[in-house]
């Protein structure tokens, strides 16, 4: 089965260009499920209702989330009936939403697991250990288990990579808004990408709007970080290929679409 993954998408540029490209992602590669991390879609920062069920009205099983879930306020009161969200699961005990979903495709079930690092990022609960624990919950019912783990430190993904190598079907590492170029699959048959990348502004820095971060690093004083909306756009996005069987990936892309990557259908 294929599984298309979509990098963190910021604000309306980001939103428009899912609008866009995904119907043609999916006629091309013709993926069983897809999966955004949506943490940026509300104007850069966190997630609304309504983007939320647009997202699956565009055809995506999962909204994945990290560590901008909670920038919007009203994520407050929805996120308990939002079934298909998940926030990192290593946000402490009794914080609302889930960090894992089982989706059934055709009478597959696949685990969609969100974690977040805590290397340049607030002190969660251990990573590694949560994730254990869910790779014990998930193994119960499949063998298919995508993780998107969103994390800072390069180190810390590779980390995560090796650490679940076999255990799980593929890692993507989201958060850091730049595509690397290091997809592979590991020797016990996961799947692994240090970071996905980004979907929205493509002249912007990470997604904002790039005069106010020169600024920023110009004068060291409080600047407003806007969505670029001015400049060109982007789509990053990966698609693996997983054996329903074994569990294990059997191919990973990454998927690039921009001005100095054209999309060719
Ligand atoms: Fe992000
Ligand atoms: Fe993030």
């Amino acid at each position: 089965m294929k599984i298309l993954f979509i990098g963190d998408v910021v604000g309306s540029p980001g939103r428009d260009m899912v609008k866009q490209y995904l119907p043609k992602l999916k006629e091309k590669y013709r993926p069983n499920m897809t999966i955004i991390n949506g943490e940026n879609a509300a104007a850069g920062k966190g997630i609304t209702e309504k983007i939320y069920k647009e997202f699956l009205e565009l055809g995506a099983q999962v909204v994945t989330m990290g560590n901008h879930t909670w920038d919007k306020k009203e994520i407050f009161e929805f996120i308990n009936d939002a079934k298909y969200m998940i926030r990192p699961a290593n946000f402490p005990e009794g914080t609302p939403g889930n960090g894992i979903v089982f989706i059934n495709i055709n009478g597959k079930e696949i685990a969609v697991i969100n974690i977040q690092g805590r290397t340049f990022l607030p002190p969660l609960d251990d990573p590694f250990r949560k994730v254990d624990e869910l790779i014990e919950e998930a193994k119960k019912r499949t063998s298919v288990i995508f993780l998107d783990f969103h994390a800072e430190a390069t180190s810390e993904k590779q980390a995560m990579g090796w650490y679940v190598d076999g255990r799980v079907s593929v890692v993507v590492g989201t958060h850091t808004h730049t595509q690397t170029a290091d997809e592979r699959i590991l020797p016990q048959g996961t799947g692994y990408i240090t970071d996905v990348g980004m979907t929205g502004p493509y002249d912007g820095i990470l997604g904002v709007e790039k005069d106010a971060v020169i600024n920023r690093f110009l004068t060291n004083l409080p600047v407003r970080f806007e969505t670029d909306k001015k400049g060109r756009t982007q789509l990053n996005g990966f698609l693996v290929t997983i054996d329903e069987k074994s569990g294990q990936a059997s191919r990973v892309e990454r998927i690039l679409i921009n001005d100095d990557h054209p999309f060719f259908g």
